[in-house]
């Protein structure tokens, strides 16, 4: 039985007013809150750091999805840790010691996960493949919300699944970006089943998008 997620992307919150933003998807039914960090250098944006996730945790029982979009984010292990994140997924393009990475995140006691972008090939993380709790394959190149979908990569996430099957193993495959209730379906169809959502679900009507995307997920 596959379990759906859906996990609400704070990137396009309203940042000054993080509480009642996470109220807003503690009122309804996803699993995940996705909190994209980024340095101005992995990729063009900057969002914010461990410091900022701690204070969200102040607000939030959630389950804390953490997307690094940073320079060796094996640097910032302990303080994401301590910030009370509950998963680090990490680009495999990030270090190049992606294996020792994912190895810190779990022994400081998260959930890893490994990220590859639109660009990069599944073959680049089948080696850590038995480490992760999760996959995130990029649907745009990551730094800013609101891009289109790109439906090339439902071939990788195609591969990926595949991979787990014939490895025996059980992670979670994510997708992250341009996902709405007509996307969603292509992601799903593909063999994901964690399913980050933006600027689709950050309207006056959430609570009704993110219903959406339920129905979308069972029809
Ligand atoms: C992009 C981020 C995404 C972003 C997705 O780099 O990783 O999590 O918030 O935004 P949408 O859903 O608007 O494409
Ligand atoms: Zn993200």
């Amino acid at each position: 039985m596959v379990k759906y997620k859906i996990a609400p992307s704070i990137l396009s919150a309203d940042y000054a007013n993080f509480a009642s933003e996470l109220r807003r998807i503690e009122e309804t039914d996803v699993e995940y809150v996705h909190i994209d960090i980024m340095d101005g250098q992995f990729v063009p944006n900057i969002t914010f750091g461990a410091g900022v996730v701690a204070s969200m945790r102040q607000h939030s029982k959630l389950f804390f999805d953490c997307h690094l979009m940073i320079v060796n984010p094996e640097r910032y292990v302990e303080e994401f840790a301590q910030a009370g994140a509950d998963m680090m997924t990490i680009h495999v393009e990030s270090t190049p010691h992606i294996h020792g990475a994912l190895q810190k995140i779990k022994a400081a006691g998260m959930k890893a996960g490994v990220v590859i972008n639109p660009g990069t090939p599944v073959e680049m993380v089948e080696s850590v493949l038995e480490l992760v709790d999760q996959v995130l394959v990029m649907t745009v190149n990551p730094g800013f919300g609101g891009q289109a979908f790109i439906p090339e990569m439902m071939s990788k996430v195609e591969k990926v699944a595949a991979l787990r099957e014939a490895k025996g193993l059980a992670f979670d495959i994510e997708v992250d970006g341009g996902i709405d209730h007509e996307t969603i379906k292509l992601a799903k169809k593909a063999g994901a089943n964690v399913f980050v959502a933006g600027s689709y679900l950050f309207k006056d009507d959430f609570k009704a998008r993110v219903a959406a995307l339920r129905e979308a997920l069972n029809d």
